[in-house]
């Protein structure tokens, strides 16, 4: 595996690469990697012929008093995890190199970044889009992968990259989480040992949402108000959102159906976490991914 700095000579990479008529995919990450990014470079290895990851944390996408300065990092632990996978290149790109002084410009989606952590974090979304633009016109892959735990995240870049009729395929990867279910973030690093048995109350309440839909619950009020007394049995747990939406537009759904999607995000202590999941998709699939 290759460590590249310079924009230029990750450019001039790919575009040999893609003279020889191969294929790239790519991982956007903002490293401090666990098995969750582990498992986007393999599912990444399955679709093309090299593996590019990016690992840049992107100034653009943190609002201001958010977690960007305590962000964690760890270059040489990643660049060992990810050794020990197919990437061929770890592509580590300076903030003045990224972002020069002059820098202006922003690649917005309006409507889906509305909603849900948009609402919550508005530049949040012209952040990720401005960053993964630039890293699309850099790297210049075939594919891009990302996880389905930053569900929205994925939307925005799906409908992103058809509305600018970029020719990459954008593949999801199912949420991986920890044995006791808690999806897999690098802010989980954040919680105490306290604060995440708490954070459990994210799973808990997806669990029970998939449970009451299998029993033919179909009134999202309902089931949102059951799912915010799951979680208020937790103290030190504030909820920012509890949203049943249509998996492809993200519009708001008062009646629960094959096309929902339940997003949650709360606060743990001063960690902000999100979980979704999709409620037609069977439990044998959520314990799959569990
Ligand atoms: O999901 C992330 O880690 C980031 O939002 C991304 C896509 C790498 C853009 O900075």
């Amino acid at each position: 595996m290759q460590i590249i700095h310079p924009l230029a000579d990750m450019t001039s990479w790919s575009r040999e690469i893609i003279a020889s008529g191969k294929t790239i995919a790519l991982v956007p990450t903002m490293g401090y990697f666990h098995e969750g990014h582990l498992r986007l470079m393999r599912l990444a290895g399955s679709l093309a012929d090299h593996v590019v990851v990016s690992l840049f944390v992107n100034s653009l996408q943190f609002g201001p008093g958010e977690d960007l300065s305590r962000y964690p990092r760890d270059l040489d632990k990643d660049a060992g995890l990810a050794e020990n996978e197919k990437v061929d290149i770890l592509f580590v790109p300076s903030d003045k190199d990224m972002y020069s002084p002059e820098f202006n410009a922003r690649v917005l989606v309006d409507g889906i970044t509305d909603t849900l952590c948009g609402k919550q974090r508005p530049h949040h979304f012209a952040g990720v889009t401005t960053v993964v633009a630039k890293l699309f016109n850099i790297i210049k892959p075939h594919y891009a992968v990302f996880g389905q735990k930053d569900f929205q995240q994925l939307s925005v870049i799906r409908k992103m990259v058809r509305d600018l009729n970029w020719d990459i395929t954008i593949v999801g990867h199912p949420i991986v989480r920890e044995d006791d279910g808690l999806a897999m973030s690098s802010r989980n690093t954040y919680l105490s040992d306290e604060e995440r048995s708490r954070a459990l109350c994210l799973f808990n309440a997806i669990r029970h949402a998939k449970a009451r839909f299998a029993e033919g619950v179909v009134d999202a009020k309902r089931l949102k108000s059951e799912i915010r007394d799951i979680i208020a049995t937790n103290s030190g747990v504030s909820i920012d959102y509890i949203s049943v939406v249509d998996k492809d537009t993200l519009s708001a759904k008062k009646e629960i159906d094959s096309r929902s999607v339940l997003a949650l995000a709360v606060r743990v202590g001063g960690t902000r976490l999100i979980d979704n999941c999709f409620m037609a998709s069977d439990t044998e699939a959520i314990n799959r991914q569990w």
